[in-house]
């Protein structure tokens, strides 16, 4: 018998395997299929700062004038409008799913600034959610920013939001630091109870012909794993927070590879989105199949088992696999 079982957060899951925030997730009967289908847990899709600072400035302008609606508001949000519901709805298809579901339920906060909005994440315990995903999605595009102004914003964030709730608070982030692993120490310190790595940057790309630049999504492949690997390897043994990998995880070989580099859990969009939420059910059968077939009995047991504290070589994961990889090339 296999024992998939895993801890994130402070909850016992059944396996390693969790829903992340997508579109999917904005649907009860999808939430329930996510369940039915092995999800150990599942993340609300964002409930994002814009909306909530947008719903608050029209409630504002209506009192004071008695005109703009919130809708003609958040109509200067286009794309959140038609992507994400307001904070009202949010927060009633949290505490619907809540009571739905028998998972923990992970409600995620997205936003880059310490402000009022923050409110939102007691909020988001008081509907009912289990633990809070906070997504710092921050893109330092002005000249005068310096590095240390961005790295003590994230961590100003993410005190302010666990000063609101008592619930367990994980933090995505982007691995554009010049520092990775003294930020994650910061995040550590400034009271993230796990870090999720890592946020996929959306770039936008050209229209040659109507020279226009549009926003560009594509989903993942299992090529984008290794940056977390990478990082969660290195990471795994060195700080208290679990940590979860979003990004890249589409069959079993990649849960596992996510799991011995030290993740407590690997979460799935881009694999649902792209075979459907039943995929997660053959996911587990297959990461079942490859932990028979090589004799291991337990995540637990594969837990950080290639981490850089484990593995003979640790320079695999510094300068020194630069230069190997580099000379490993043949012409
Ligand atoms: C269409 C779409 C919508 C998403 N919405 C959210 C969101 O609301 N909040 C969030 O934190 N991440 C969101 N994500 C990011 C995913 O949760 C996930 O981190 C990312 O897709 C990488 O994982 P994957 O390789 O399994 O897709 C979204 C991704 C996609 C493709």
């Amino acid at each position: 018998m296999i024992d998939l079982s895993t801890g994130y957060l402070g909850f016992h899951l059944r396996s390693p395997l969790v829903a992340s925030a997508s579109p999917l997730c904005k649907d009860l009967g999808n939430l329930q299929r996510m369940e039915e289908n092995g999800a150990a847990a599942i993340v609300l899709h964002s409930l994002f700062e814009e909306q909530i600072n947008a719903e608050a400035e029209s409630l504002d302008h209506f009192l004071s004038a008695g005109s703009e609606s919130y809708a003609e508001s958040i109509s200067y949000f286009p794309d959140l409008k038609s992507y994400s519901m307001g904070p009202a709805a949010y927060l009633k298809h949290l505490e619907t799913a809540k009571k739905t579901l028998r998972i923990p339920v992970i409600g995620s906060l997205n936003g880059s600034s310490a402000g009022g909005w923050v409110n939102y994440a007691r909020q988001i315990q008081d509907a009912g959610a289990d633990a809070l995903e906070l997504n710092i999605y921050f893109l330092p595009t002005a000249m005068d920013v310096e590095g240390r102004e961005v790295e003590d914003r994230y961590c100003d964030l993410v005190e302010a939001v666990k000063k609101q709730v008592r619930i367990p608070v994980a933090v995505k982030l982007a691995p554009y630091f010049t520092s990775m692993a003294n930020m994650a120490c910061k995040l550590e310190r400034a009271g993230a109870d796990a870090l999720v790595l890592f946020n996929r940057f959306y770039q936008p790309d050209f229209d040659l012909e109507a020279l226009e630049v549009k926003p560009h999504l594509i989903l993942s492949t299992s090529d984008e794993l290794r940056l977390r690997l990478h990082w969660v390897a290195l990471l795994s043994s060195q700080i208290r927070p679990d940590l979860a990998i979003t990004g890249g995880v589409h069959v079993a070989e990649d849960a596992i590879k996510g799991i011995m580099a030290g993740a407590q859990v690997v979460m799935l969009t881009s694999a649902l989105l792209k075979y459907g939420i039943e995929y997660l059910a053959k996911l587990e059968r297959s990461m079942v199949e490859w932990m028979v077939a090589h004799e291991y009995e337990s995540v637990r047991q594969m837990r950080g088992s290639m981490n850089a504290a484990a593995v003979s070589d640790p320079g695999a994961f510094e300068r020194a696999n630069y230069l190997k990889v580099l000379g490993s090339y043949t012409i």
